[in-house]
């Protein structure tokens, strides 16, 4: 794919007045184009303005640039030499059948604040679709999906992330802790659930257990895992795998956030023993961070079956999972059906 470096010049619709603060005095005239290397800190300084975030450049860098899956394509909206708004594309290797395909999130939209109310946003949007060939994937709020449908139309699919959540001091007696010790014996073979610090070739192969199972989903091979959870700065994620007999058969991963914990990501074989030994662990986790209430997103039914068993109950979602098409030849397949695929929160980059 060759990416042209410039996509278009528009001229802002009749009624859009330049900023008072603009030296021009004339009609906004503003450009979008691919971002360049040297515009990261310009990209990144509007980012914390817009979001109000302190993002530093550090994880700037992790999440446009180190990524396993390739560089962020940003498309930056200019005026007069300066970045007034963009949108990052950032791959992801999506499973779709016996295909990879690539994929990019959309994320980190925004407009400077001065500029707002001037169609820059759609502006930016389109301009970013001329660069991409696959599937756009976007988790959205309902307000933004409800915008981004009206400006993409039919290419745009979109739908809700089942939310459900589990408060954890009432209710429901406790499970009782059959991995307190950490260590039990199941079948006659070892299982124990370890704290994970980094992902090694074990999970490559719990991934190519697991996956010709799987809907369409974020590729979850050990680079990737690596890259997402244990190399993302400053992070808080707290990850526990089961291993019975030196094999890995799944992992979870947590977060707790003041008085809410939240379940980012679980992968294991179909195995309910597994799966409930992770969650169980996930209980002692939160308990012990007095936790009071737990959440977790999760597209897949076999999961929130499990979920459901322990307390879990589905809330109303707010959380919207979209792909957007950028060719005609996405949409001849079902990989765009939102209902097809496997998400988690961990998929969201605000997670
Ligand atoms: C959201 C944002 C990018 C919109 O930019 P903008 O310049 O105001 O948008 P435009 O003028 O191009 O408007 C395009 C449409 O977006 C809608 N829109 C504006 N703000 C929105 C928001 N926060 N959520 C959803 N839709 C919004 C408008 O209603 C408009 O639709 P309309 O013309 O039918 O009324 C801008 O307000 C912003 O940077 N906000 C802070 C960062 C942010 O919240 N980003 C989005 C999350 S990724």
């Amino acid at each position: 794919m060759t990416l042209p470096g410039r996509i278009r010049h528009v001229n802002m619709r009749q009624d859009n007045k330049v900023p008072e603060h603009s030296a021009t005095g004339e009609g906004l005239k503003v450009s979008a184009r691919l971002m360049a290397p040297r515009e990261y800190e310009a990209v990144n300084d509007l980012f914390n303005r817009a979001f109000h975030k302190k993002r530093g450049m550090r994880e700037c860098m992790w999440k446009y640039k180190t990524n396993p899956a390739g560089e962020a394509i940003c498309v930056v909206c200019e005026h007069e030499g300066k970045i007034v708004g963009y949108i990052a594309g950032m791959p992801r290797e999506v499973q779709v059948g016996d295909k990879i395909i690539k994929s990019y999130l959309l994320g980190d939209l925004c407009i400077e604040e001065d500029y707002r109310g001037r169609g820059l946003f759609p502006m930016i949007l389109f301009g970013y679709l001329k660069h991409i060939t696959t599937l756009g994937i976007a988790i959205l709020s309902k307000r933004m999906r409800d915008t981004w449908s009206k400006l993409a139309g039919e290419r745009f699919k979109s739908s809700a992330i089942p939310k459900m959540t589990r408060s954890i001091n009432i209710g429901l007696a406790d499970i009782p802790s059959i991995i307190s010790t950490h260590l039990f014996r199941r079948n006659g073979g070892d299982s124990h659930i370890i704290k994970t610090v980094t992902f090694g070739p074990e999970y490559d192969d719990l991934w190519d257990s697991v996956s010709p199972n799987m809907p369409t989903m974020v590729i979850r091979k050990s680079r990737y895992l690596n890259w997402r959870f244990v190399e993302k700065p400053d992070n808080d994620y707290e990850i526990y795998s089961w291993v019975e007999d030196g094999r890995v058969l799944g992992y979870i991963v947590l977060t707790a956030r003041g008085s809410e914990g939240m379940i980012g990501d679980i992968l294991t074989v179909r195995n309910t023993h597994v799966v409930e030994g992770l969650i169980q662990q996930a209980m002692k986790f939160f308990r012990a961070k007095n936790i009071k209430k737990i959440v977790v997103y999760a597209m897949d039914e076999y999961y929130r079956g499990i979920f459901k068993k322990h307390g879990f109950a589905e809330t109303d979602s707010g959380m919207f999972f979209s792909t957007l098409n950028a060719t005609d030849e996405v949409d001849k397949t079902d990989k765009s059906n939102p209902e097809k695929w496997f998400i988690t929160a961990a998929d969201s980059d605000a997670y």
